[in-house]
């Protein structure tokens, strides 16, 4: 009776703490599996029809796990000015991809790209630009602004897939950057 009592807690010990380093993205390959991505995608792809249609209708569809759910609700709730653009929706599609983004923003999402997004920013930061989150700014920093601003196919750095070919597919990976007219990327 005691030594049954006893493995059923070390059991119990044991699966929480598989399943909080599996949750962490304590082996990448796994996780990914789990959740149906191909080996190289690092934050979550876009799988919501009503989200790529009307967020990817002037850019790419960024994928909600490249800004917290702060960043999401601000930008959510300004949509009449839109970076000088009016992408309002109807009140059921605002709701519907409002809850959409906040539910798998990088602070609600374990994998590893969004996990350092977070940890880059200040708790009172709440940038409404994936191009202001310090990690970001941090990892573009080495690239002459001729190959970004002066490179007229890709004119600004907020155009994620003119130079990573995989972004639509959540990979943001060096590895698969290749910019226009220069080509690939290796530091
Ligand atoms: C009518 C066109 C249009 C629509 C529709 C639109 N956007 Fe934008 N979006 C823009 C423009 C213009 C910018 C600024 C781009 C720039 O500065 O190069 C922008 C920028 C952004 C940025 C900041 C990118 C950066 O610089 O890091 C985010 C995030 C964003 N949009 C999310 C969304 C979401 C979410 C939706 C859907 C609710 C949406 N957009 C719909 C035109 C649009
Ligand atoms: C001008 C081309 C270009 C554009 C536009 C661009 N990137 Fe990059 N990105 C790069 C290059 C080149 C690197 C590799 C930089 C290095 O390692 O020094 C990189 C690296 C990254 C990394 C780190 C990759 C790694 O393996 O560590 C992330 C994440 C990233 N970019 C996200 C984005 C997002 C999100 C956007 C759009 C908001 C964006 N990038 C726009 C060229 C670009």
């Amino acid at each position: 009776m005691r030594t049954s009592i006893w493995m059923a807690f070390v059991m119990g010990g044991l699966l929480l703490i598989v399943g909080y380093w599996s949750a962490m993205g304590g082996e990448e390959g796994v996780s990914d599996r789990l959740k149906g991505n191909t080996a190289r995608s690092e934050v979550i792809p876009v799988a919501n029809n009503l989200y790529a249609k009307e967020c990817g209708a002037c850019h790419l569809a960024y994928p909600p796990g490249l800004l917290p759910a702060r960043s999401w609700e601000k930008l959510m709730n300004g949509l009449s000015d839109h970076f000088g653009d009016n992408a309002e929706l109807a009140p059921e599609d605002l709701n519907a991809l409002t809850d959409y983004l906040v539910n798998n923003a990088a602070d609600r999402s374990g994998e590893k790209r969004a996990t350092k997004i977070v940890r880059s920013l200040k708790n009172d930061e709440t940038p409404v630009r994936i191009t202001e989150v310090p990690y970001i700014v941090h990892k573009h920093h080495e690239i002459p602004s001729r190959l970004i601003q002066g490179n007229p196919q890709v004119k600004s750095l907020s155009r994620c897939n003119a130079c990573h070919t995989r972004a639509d597919a959540g990979s943001f990976n060096e590895h698969d950057v290749s910019i226009p007219g220069y080509g690939g990327w290796d530091d």
